[in-house]
C-alpha cells in the first residue's frame, strides 16, 4: 500500500493545475460526508437505519416514485450538512431532492456560496440495504456558470463532459472512494483506524476486452430488438457469433457494478425496456450515468447510451433518465453496433 493519502493526492493535483484549491476542498468534504455514510451504514440493525423512511404503511415517496429507504435519507441529510458551510458551493442536487438547492437557501445564517455546483446520489443499491450486500454514493461536480450567483434548475443541466469531477463510495467489505478530476481514475481504500482514504490504486485501466456482462436478465422479454439480439448472441458462446462464453454478475447496486467493471473489466448495462421506455430509461443521468461514464472513460473504458457517448448528452431535465452502456471499450463498442445497426 503506497502512504499517500487523499488530502496528499488532492495537494497534488490541484499544485499540478488540475484543480482550484476550492474544488480540491470540496471533494475532502464530499469524502469527510462518505465516511459518516459508512459509518451509518456499517451499523446496520445495530443503528436502526434499515427499513423504509415515513411511517408504517406510508412510505415517504422521492421524485424518482420509489419507496425512500431510511439510509436514502440519511446519507442525503449528510452530504447536505457537510456541503452547507465550506464555501465552495453555489448549489446541489440529489436524487433523494425535487429540485436543486441555492446554498443560500440551505444557509439562513449567511454562509458563503462558492463556484461549484454538486450532484449527488447519495445512496445508491438502496434496495440492497436491508439483505447487507454493498451500496454506496455517486457524486458529479460541475461549474456554476458565469454571473450566477442563486443556481436554478436549468443550470445544472451541462452536458457530462463540462464535469470537473466525479467520483463514488462503494461501502462494502471496505470502503473505497474511487475518483477522477479529468486525469485518471484512482481508488481509495478507507484506513478505518487513521479515519483516511489511502490511495490503493493510482490510474485504474478497465481491460479492452471482456467475457463477462452485467445487466437484469429478468427484463429481457421487455428489451427492444436490438437489446434482445446483442445479449442473444452472448448467450450463445464459443457456438455463436461473438466466438465465446460470457460470465455475469448483477448485483443491483450499480455502484458495485461499476466497481467491479473498474477492477477487472465487463459491460454494464441498463437499457431501454418496456416498463421504463416512457421514462427514458431507468438510471439517472446526472447522479449516476454521466459520473460514471467519466470515470470510465477516464481508465480507459467506454460509456454510451447505446446510440451516442454518454458524456455529450445535452440534459434536458435534473431527473432525466437514459439507457446505458458502460465498461471494457471494445465491448461497449460491440454493443453500441446491434443498436446502429437495427436503426
Ligand atoms: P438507487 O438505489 O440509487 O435508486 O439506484 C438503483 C439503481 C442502480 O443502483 C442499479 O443498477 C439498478 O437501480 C438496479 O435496478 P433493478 O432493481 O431493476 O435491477
Ligand atoms: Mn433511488
Ligand atoms: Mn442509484
Ligand atoms: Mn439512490
Amino acid at each position: 500500500m503506497s502512504n499517500v493519502s487523499l488530502t496528499r493526492h488532492l495537494l497534488e493535483e490541484q499544485r499540478a493545475g488540475h484543480i482550484s484549491a476550492d474544488l480540491r476542498l470540496l471533494i475532502e468534504v464530499v469524502a469527510r460526508a462518505c465516511k459518516t455514510i459508512s459509518i451509518a451504514v456499517g451499523k446496520g440493525a445495530l443503528g436502526g437505519v434499515l427499513g423504509e423512511a415515513g411511517t408504517p404503511g406510508a412510505a415517504s415517496m422521492n421524485i424518482q416514485g420509489e419507496a425512500q429507504k431510511k439510509l436514502d435519507v440519511i446519507a442525503n441529510d449528510v452530504l447536505l450538512e457537510a456541503n452547507a458551510w465550506g464555501g465552495h458551493l453555489a448549489g446541489l442536487a440529489s436524487e433523494e431532492m425535487d429540485h436543486s438547492m441555492p446554498i443560500a437557501d440551505l444557509s439562513p445564517d449567511g454562509y458563503p456560496s462558492g463556484n461549484y455546483l454538486l450532484l449527488f446520489d447519495p445512496l445508491d443499491g438502496s434496495s440492497n440495504i436491508d439483505v447487507n450486500i454493498s451500496v454506496g454514493t455517486i457524486f458529479s461536480v460541475l461549474r456554476c456558470p458565469e454571473g450566477v450567483a442563486v443556481p436554478g434548475d436549468e443550470h445544472f443541466l451541462q452536458p457530462g463532459t463540462d464535469q470537473v469531477a466525479a467520483g463514488y463510495c462503494t461501502y462494502g467489505p471496505n470502503t473505497t472512494l474511487v475518483l477522477t478530476v479529468g486525469h485518471g481514475t484512482h481508488a481509495f481504500t478507507l484506513d478505518r483506524e487513521v479515519g483516511s482514504f489511502m490511495l490503493t490504486t493510482h490510474g485504474m485501466r478497465i481491460p479492452e476486452e471482456t467475457k463477462e456482462f452485467a445487466v437484469n436478465m429478468s427484463n429481457q422479454r421487455h428489451w427492444q430488438p436490438p437489446m434482445q439480439r446483442y445479449i442473444g448472441d452472448l448467450l450463445l458462446g464459443k457456438e455463436g457469433p461473438r466466438g465465446k462464453d460470457f460470465n455475469m454478475r448483477w448485483v443491483a447496486s450499480m455502484v458495485a457494478d461499476v466497481h467491479r467493471i473498474l477492477t477487472r473489466g465487463g459491460i454494464f448495462s441498463y437499457p431501454l425496456d418496456a416498463k421504463c421506455a416512457d421514462k427514458g430509461g431507468k438510471l439517472r443521468l446526472m447522479y449516476e450515468a454521466n459520473p460514471m461514464s467519466l470515470l470510465v472513460e477516464q481508465a480507459g473504458g467506454a460509456a454510451s447510451t447505446g446510440r451516442m457517448r454518454m458524456l455529450e448528452v445535452q440534459p434536458s431535465g435534473l431527473h432525466q433518465r437514459v439507457p446505458v452502456f458502460l465498461g471494457s471499450k471494445l465491448e461497449v463498442e460491440a454493443a453500441v453496433r446491434y443498436h446502429l445497426d437495427h436503426d
